[in-house]
This record gives structure tokens, sequence and C-alpha cells, in this order.
């Protein structure tokens, strides 16, 4: 794959070479990218709290990525209740520090325009790591799995892991969200709607609460216990005696919180979904419980995000594959997307095969 992928790369620049064209990779003119910066420069690398078994695993891999790429690298953490505060003085840090690339999984995406401002004024690229930095002209670029993406993948397992179940509807669910803290929250959701309004309002599916609104189904902080408490008061509410067939959920940490909910009132558990391919969510997958989650591979995600910075530092405009879609209030933000692959029971051994961690899990 990667092979043919080489190929392919190869051929279009050969192409657009032969027809006068230049690749981006090659032009030197972006404003952003300026003239590079010696090859042991700080990086920094600004990351959320922990919510998720993906910020765990990116902070190690950037530790060694910068390292081995020659980078001095920082890597720090929001920690778990001054959230917001921790990053903006982490970033204000690091630009204090020179780092000439700062890399930001933002802890709330809607307040860092300071922050981001300071690292342009003292010549850092800025760029935005799997969540999009919102209301700022100074974001320069965005690494991330497409989002929207993720969410027509969660839609449809959902879709298909009810038919599955039960040939024909209707099917009575209930919907979750994201933090609303996090620009990619709003996008899995409308991603996922994308599939499942036409059947909601054709009569297929059944939202037993009535709470489509994203305010309503948002869960604040991605915590755990907001999805599980949430849930315990729809089967409250809504499901004393009916059967609730299947539940969106954003990611694997707040699908196994509303699994945990359903056990806990004595309910088979319903078609759930779930996104980052977490260890326990992989062993509840196999074990029958939840139905699906997304890869997300952190390991090509953080390789990309490196890359990026070693192209700048060379003093090249690093390479994108979209400039349309990620509008953060202010500008379009070049993005590099990466592809998500949805995971059920049948495809997880193929799905897990080059990773070791996860591999053993789907045997
Ligand atoms: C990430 C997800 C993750 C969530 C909670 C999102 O921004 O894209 O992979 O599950 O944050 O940490």
């Amino acid at each position: 794959m990667r092979k043919l992928l080489t190929t392919t790369a190869i051929a279009a620049v050969a192409l657009m070479a032969l027809s006068g064209c230049s690749t981006r990779t090659d032009t030197t003119s972006g404003s952003s990218a300026a003239a590079g910066f010696p090859a042991d420069s700080l990086i920094g690398v600004a990351l959320p709290s922990k919510t998720s078994e993906n910020w765990v695993l990116a902070g190690g891999l950037f530790e060694d990525g910068l390292k081995a790429a020659g980078f001095k690298g920082d890597v720090q953490y929001a920690g778990a209740s001054t959230t917001v505060k921790d990053q903006q003085d982490q970033i204000s840090a690091m630009v204090t520090k020179g780092a000439k690339v700062i890399i930001i999984g933002a802890a709330d995406g809607g307040q860092l325009g300071t922050q981001a401002k300071a690292a342009h004024d003292a010549g850092a690229i800025v760029i935005a790591y799997d969540r999009l930095i919102l209301n700022t002209d100074n974001v320069d670029y965005y690494v991330a799995y497409d989002n929207f993406k993720v969410g027509e993948l969660q839609g449809q397992a959902l879709l298909d892991g009810l038919k599955a179940k039960k040939p024909a509807g209707p099917y009575n669910i209930e919907l979750f969200s994201g933090s609303s803290d996090d620009a990619n929250a709003p996008v899995f959701f409308n991603g996922a709607m994308s599939v499942l309004q036409p059947k909601i309002d054709d009569g297929t599916l059944v939202v037993g609460s009535g709470q489509t609104d994203i305010k309503q189904t948002a869960t604040a902080g991605w915590k755990a216990e907001n999805a599980q408490s949430r849930m315990d008061s729809l089967l409250t509410s809504t499901y004393g005696a009916k059967a609730i067939d299947g539940v969106l959920s954003p990611n694997d940490t707040l699908a196994r919180a509303i699994i945990t909910s359903v056990k806990a009132a004595g309910k088979p558990i319903p078609v759930v979904t779930g996104q980052d391919s977490e260890a326990e969510s992989v062993k509840s997958i196999m074990a029958g419980e939840q139905y699906s989650t997304i890869n997300k591979d952190t390991r090509v995600l953080v390789a990309q995000a490196i890359d990026m910075a070693k192209v700048l530092q060379k003093g090249k405009t690093p390479e994108v594959n979209d400039t349309k879609s990620y509008d953060n209030g202010k500008k379009i933000v070049p993005a590099f997307l990466l592809p998500p692959v949805i995971v059920t029971k049948a495809n997880a051994a193929e799905a897990y095969a080059n990773d070791p961690k996860l591999s053993p899990l789907t045997k």
C-alpha cells in the first residue's frame, strides 16, 4: 500500500512537473514557511488533558519522534481541572523559550487566539493537531483524521449494527456527542447526522427522548461519568418498558460508560458505536458488547505532524490535501487529513494487523 502510494505520488509530481506546475512541497513561497530554522530547534507540543487513550499515546510518540528527527521537544499536557489556563500558560512558555513550531491539540479550541498570536509574533509556526483552533488567523496548518468522515462512519455503523440485530425498524435510539469546547464534536455529530437524519425523518429511527440537538446530546469534558449519568436518566425517563436498540456514541470512553449504565439497569446491550480503538473497547467489541470503533492510528498522525515540522525546518511548505473544509471562523486552515477506518468484530483482526498492542486482542 505504502509503495503504491509512493508510486502514485511520484507519478503525480512527474505529471505536474511536465505540465509546468510546481508541487506544494517544492514551493518556498508560503508566507509561514519563511527561510526555515536550525535543525536542532525547539518544537513545542501542547496537548489537552488525557480524556482518551489517543492523547496518552500521542505524548510519548511526540517525545520519541521529535528526538529522532533531531529536534528538541517540549511536550506538555493540560491538567485535569484548569485545562484551558494550563494550556495557555504552556504555550506562552514555549513561545518564550523560542519554539519554532508549536503543535497544539486544543483543550478549548476557542480560547487560544492570544497564544497563537504571540507565537506568530515571535515567528513560530502554529499547527493545530487533531482539533482545530477557532477564530484566529494565527493558525497555519491543521493535521487530523477526517472528522466528518468519522461521524459518517459512526452513523453508518449504527445503521448496519441495528439491521444485523433486527432486519427492519423502527429502531429506538439515543444520540450522544462530544464536549462543546472541542471543535471536533460538532463535526463528528454532523457527519453522523448526515447519515441518520434521513432515517429519523422516514421513521426508521426513533430518538425516544426526542433529544436530537447537539446542546442536548453534548458530553461536557468528554467525561465518562457525564455520559453515564445522562444514559442513566434517559433509561429512567424513556426506557422503563421499551427496549433501546442503539446508541450513537462519539468515542470509546463514552461508549463504555453508556454500556455500563445499560448493564446496571439490567437491560440488553444496544448497538453502541465508538472511536479511538482504545484497548478496553477493542476487547469489548471482541466480546460482542460494543459494536464498533474507529481506527485513527495515533502513530501515523503524530508522524504526519512531525513530518510537517521537518519540511518547515527546511524552509519549505508542508503538503496539504484539503484547502476548503476547515473554516475556523477567520480563515480556511490548510489541512492534511488522514482517512479513518471503521472497525467491528468482523474486520478487527485485519484492521489492527500492524498494531502490536491491539492485534493480540483480536486473536
Ligand atoms: C478526538 C477524539 C477523542 C476526543 C476525546 C477528540 O478531539 O478527535 O479522538 O476521542 O477528542 O478525547
